[in-house]
């Protein structure tokens, strides 16, 4: 916290109202829900908890700005874009700051995100301009084009792991795609997006384009998923939830885009150097307190190796330094919220009972407030184990001995899920046959965990369709149309 008020930085965290046609309102039916600081279990703000009946408005309001923002130019979205990132590079000491008290994250990492955030408006501001039809070579004397024009109204519904980068990375190319958006922020952590929305007007985004919708998943989350005049849905969460919607979705045919999260292998073979292999895998799993949807959770080892990893890897586990997220030296934070808290310390009670624990294994005894759980590494997993099978999110990580390549390969895909995974080898086609033969949408070689709005990001198999970044985050939020031009003066002289 020193550091924080030697830059002069004290975030004012104060309760906002939602952000509906470009104005503050505070929702119908005038409930509130409160925000807390994870750190201390006390409420920071109070937001509105909004009902069918705000997700509405909001869905009108989208619609009718959609009308103006779909027929900008290109460059107009493009600047518009780079306005935003220029607010977020300025805002970014106050938005790091709330998005690490509301979220518990270090405010290291917090930096970390919200200059991504800049980095993917900065991003889909210039890709605006680079959208593309083509001229389809069709046998005929006729001009055949596709046309990329915008989905329409899309509803965003994001969680709290990082709360203004799941934010950036649905908002930015759906505006520069010419859609106008309605998000609802994860309960737990609606702060930083609202702060973002003050600067909107600012920055020359009109009234409607960007809507934000606060309250729970069961109702303003699912309103804006049966909502009649959504065109498309894209969401970052449960795989349980993932379910519901894709169901809800086929009332009207919603395009639907889900990133679901996962248990992904991270995966060391003997011949790799071994000290980047336990930071390796300790970074993979315990980074943001292991709320990552590509958390290396499942750590594949060699049996070469298998008990030296094991040991020191718990053994570096064990220094890990949790504490206030505020605090520049804090490399672990508390969990985000009670109730993930509880699920965690649930599974680590499943853990014992299903493997041995080499670190942690329970709550943190350090701190008398707040959801601090320790960094836990439970050793000799089976992998059909539940601790192995289900997303935990939180710092748990399953070691998992394997004999050879095709066993490290079988256990690997042996998962529901298919969003991530790494290997980690100095043998160039072993890794090559790995990376091949893994199903996941990202994969890792030497590192886990790099991330860039460059490349594509998404899952195989229940971890979701879709992809979001790059390219194709964009093309998520175009329709393409098909248009012929007859070229032949003639009539068609069939009948
Ligand atoms: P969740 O999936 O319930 O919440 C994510 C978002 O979906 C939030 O904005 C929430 O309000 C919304 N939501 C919830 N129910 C909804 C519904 N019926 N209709 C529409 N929207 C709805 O995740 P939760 O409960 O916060 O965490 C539970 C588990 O989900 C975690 O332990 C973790 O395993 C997984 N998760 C995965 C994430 C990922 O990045 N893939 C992110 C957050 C959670
Ligand atoms: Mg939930």
């Amino acid at each position: 916290m020193g550091d924080a008020m030697a830059t002069g930085v004290r975030a004012d965290v104060q309760d906002l109202q939602m952000m509906i046609g470009g104005k503050w309102q505070s929702g119908a039916r005038k409930a509130t829900l409160p925000v807390y600081d994870p750190s201390t279990e006390e409420i920071i703000a109070h937001v509105p908890d909004a009902g069918a009946e705000d997700v509405d408005r909001a869905v009108s309001a989208a619609r009718a700005c959609f009308e103006t923002w779909s027929q900008t130019t290109a460059q107009e979205r493009g600047r518009v874009l780079f306005r935003i990132a220029e607010t977020v590079r300025r805002e970014m000491p106050r938005l790091a700051e709330i998005e690490s008290r509301n979220s518990g994250k270090p405010i290291v990492e917090a930096e970390f995100d919200i200059n991504d955030v800049a980095t993917c408006f900065e991003y889909y501001g210039g890709l605006a301009t680079k959208v593309m039809g083509h001229v389809n070579p069709v046998p005929d004397n006729a001009l055949s084009l596709s046309l990329k024009e915008p989905v329409g109204v899309a509803g965003q519904i994001i969680p709290w792991n990082y709360p203004l980068l799941m934010a950036a990375w649905k908002l930015a190319p759906a505006l520069a795609a010419g859609c106008t958006c309605v998000l609802k922020p994860a309960e737990q952590t609606p702060l930083t997006v609202l702060e973002l929305a003050k600067h909107f007007d600012q920055a020359g985004l009109p009234a409607g384009a960007v809507n934000i919708v606060t309250g729970y998943g069961e109702t303003a989350g699912a309103s804006l998923v049966a909502h009649p005049d959504v065109d498309k849905i894209a969401f970052t969460g449960s795989a349980a939830v993932g379910k519901i919607i894709l169901k809800a979705a086929a009332e009207n045919i919603k395009r639907v885009t889900l990133e679901l999260g996962g248990k992904s292998p991270n995966i060391f073979f003997a011949d790799a150097d071994f000290e980047a292999s336990i930071d390796g895998a300790l970074f993979g799993v315990f980074i943001n307190q292991g709320e990552v949807c590509s958390a290396g959770s499942r750590i594949l080892v060699e049996r070469k190796i298998y008990s030296k990893f094991v040991e020191a890897m718990a053994a570096k586990a064990k220094t890990i330094k949790l504490g206030p997220p505020l605090e520049r030296e804090t490399k672990m934070g508390p969990l985000v919220s009670k109730e993930q808290y509880d699920r965690v310390l649930a599974y680590q009670e499943i853990g014992k009972k299903e493997a041995k624990v080499a670190a942690g294994g329970g709550k943190s005894k350090a701190f008398h407030k707040g959801f601090f759980v320790e960094p836990t590494v439970f050793y000799d997993v089976d992998n059909s184990a539940r601790i192995a099978r289900e997303e935990i999110f939180g710092p748990v990580a399953t070691v998992i001995p394997f004999e050879d390549e095709k066993d490290a390969l079988r256990i690997a895909n042996d998962t529901p899920y298919g969003l991530a995974a790494a290997v980690w080898s100095r043998d160039i086609f072993r890794a090559m046959r790995m990376v091949k033969a893994l199903r996941a949408g990202i994969v890792w070689v030497n590192h886990m965990q790099p991330t860039y709005v460059e490349a594509p990001w998404g899952g195989y198999k229940q971890s979701g369709f879709g992809r979001e970044l790059g390219p194709w985050g964009i093309d998520e939020y175009l329709e393409i149309k098909q248009v012929h031009f007859n070229l032949n003066e003639q009539p068609i002289g069939w009948y």
